[in-house]
């Protein structure tokens, strides 16, 4: 059995050599083979577009199967199973009445109309509702995790004007939940939280209830294109050179390990990757607070008397602006980051040249590293709220100036009007 401590840096490798799967599933389905029971499982779906599911399906070495085979027990996902209707729901009940299960959940809750926008099925001749569901399997549930932007924040589905009333996992059931974001979730971002909840319990929660080891990072901090931002080369259209800034790229104020842990296994691919800007698809606020996609939020164009399309459009825009703004703040601990951020792809490109995945001593630097970069990290975050902070301050001194100004005028109006009276 490994440690906490070895599955971080397992975590951490991944990152480093662009993929968790092929490094650490070996060793979890290697630990959990040890446990005397399987842990029960199971994947309910909400309103979704079922695009999680089909992200955790693309899991590799091992595939889902041996996942399914020897590390968990998985008795629903409306997907996968073969079983419907009484059977698929005889299977639920027999679940909840054993409890001590994990709850993933995918896709959001709509509440509008009793919950009926959303039906899972039938329980005799009446409809039961997504909320009915969620709030059954989750009395019983030891831990929920909700997968994807929808059941973590809502999604596309709860976005302006949200006619359904759909909300978070968390918000219907006025509980915390484990929250793996994204539109889809990565396979390793699923994968690796419902093993540490396995094997340590929960993890370490960050921003959003996000696990701080996936979701930790700013994505403009690690982002290849970085040193092109440095020196003003902005791309134009997608598919051209440089940083994408300029054509919506919402990296600023996105925090995600995507440019390091990148997608689509072996291929190693990601957004900013395959020359499209990151549209921040892991945010609370998406899409609503990252559309249009494509456009330079500052210079956002919005049509039509849409005022909250107009509110959202300047908050993000203060964001991104705030995002870059910290970035001049942060100069000194940059420097050093730099040097650390070659120093992980030196030590990348050797384990990766010399395919020895086992070298401790690469291992025991890289976690050296990444330590580092949390402290920095930390420092930026610190700035970040001084910044915050003082804009605050700004704002409500400027707040009390306007007040004394119309005070002191409608004052000397009245004044005025005083003297008329007593000249008349
Ligand atoms: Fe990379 Fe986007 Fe930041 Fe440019 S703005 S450096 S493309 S994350
Ligand atoms: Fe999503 Fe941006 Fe990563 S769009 S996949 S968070 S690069």
């Amino acid at each position: 059995m490994f440690t906490r401590r070895q599955f971080i840096q397992l975590c951490l490798k991944g990152v480093a050599a662009y993929s968790l799967s092929p490094l650490i599933i070996p060793r979890l389905a290697e630990a959990l083979e040890n446990l005397n029971k399987k842990p029960v499982v199971l994947w309910y779906e909400a309103n979704t577009c079922a695009g999680n599911v089909f992200s955790f399906l693309n899991t590799l070495n091992p595939s889902l199967l041996e996942i399914l085979e020897k590390s968990i027990d998985l008795r629903f996902n409306n997907t996968l199973m073969t079983a419907e209707g009484e059977q698929a729901l005889n299977i639920l009940d027999k679940t909840v009445e054993e409890g001590e299960y994990i709850l993933m959940v995918e896709g959001t809750i709509p509440t509008r109309a009793g919950g009926h926008y959303g039906i899972a099925g039938l329980r005799g001749d009446k409809p039961v509702t997504h909320v009915e569901m969620i709030e059954y399997l989750g009395s019983k549930a030891k831990t929920i995790m909700a997968i994807g932007s929808c059941a973590a924040f809502g999604g596309p589905f709860a976005a302006y004007p949200n006619p359904s009333h759909s909300v978070s996992v968390s918000k219907a059931l006025g509980r915390e939940t484990i929250n793996v974001s994204g539109c889809p979730a990565h396979p390793d971002w699923i994968v690796g939280t419902l093993s540490h909840v396995i094997l340590f319990g929960k993890p370490e929660l960050g921003v959003h209830n996000r696990p701080v080891l996936f979701y930790g990072e700013n994505i403009h901090h690690r982002c290849p294109r970085r040193q092109m931002f440095e020196d003003n080369v902005f791309a134009k259209h997608p598919g051209d050179e440089g940083c994408l800034y300029l054509i919506g790229c919402k990296g600023p104020v996105t925090s995600s390990d995507c440019p390091t842990r990148q997608w689509i296994g072996l291929h190693n691919s990601w957004p900013i990757g395959a020359n499209t800007p990151c549209i921040g698809c892991v945010n609370a606020d998406f899409p609503e607070k990252s559309m249009p996609f494509f456009k330079h939020l500052p210079d956002i164009n919005v049509t039509g008397a849409n005022i909250k399309a107009r509110t959202i459009s300047k908050v993000v825009a203060g964001g991104t602006a705030l995002g870059i703004g910290i970035h001049f703040l942060a100069n000194l601990a940059r420097g050093r980051l730099k040097l650390r951020l070659k120093a992980v792809e030196d030590i990348t490109k050797k384990t990766q040249e010399s395919g020895d995945l086992e070298d401790h001593q690469q291992e025991d630097d890289l976690v050296e590293i990444f330590e580092e970069l949390d402290v920095l990290t930390k420092k930026e975050e610190d700035l970040k709220k001084k910044l915050k902070q003082l804009l605050r301050k700004r704002k409500s001194r400027l707040k009390k100036a306007k007040k004394l100004k119309s005070k002191s005028k409608s004052k000397n109006k009245s004044k005025k009007e005083k003297e008329i009276t007593e000249d008349e």
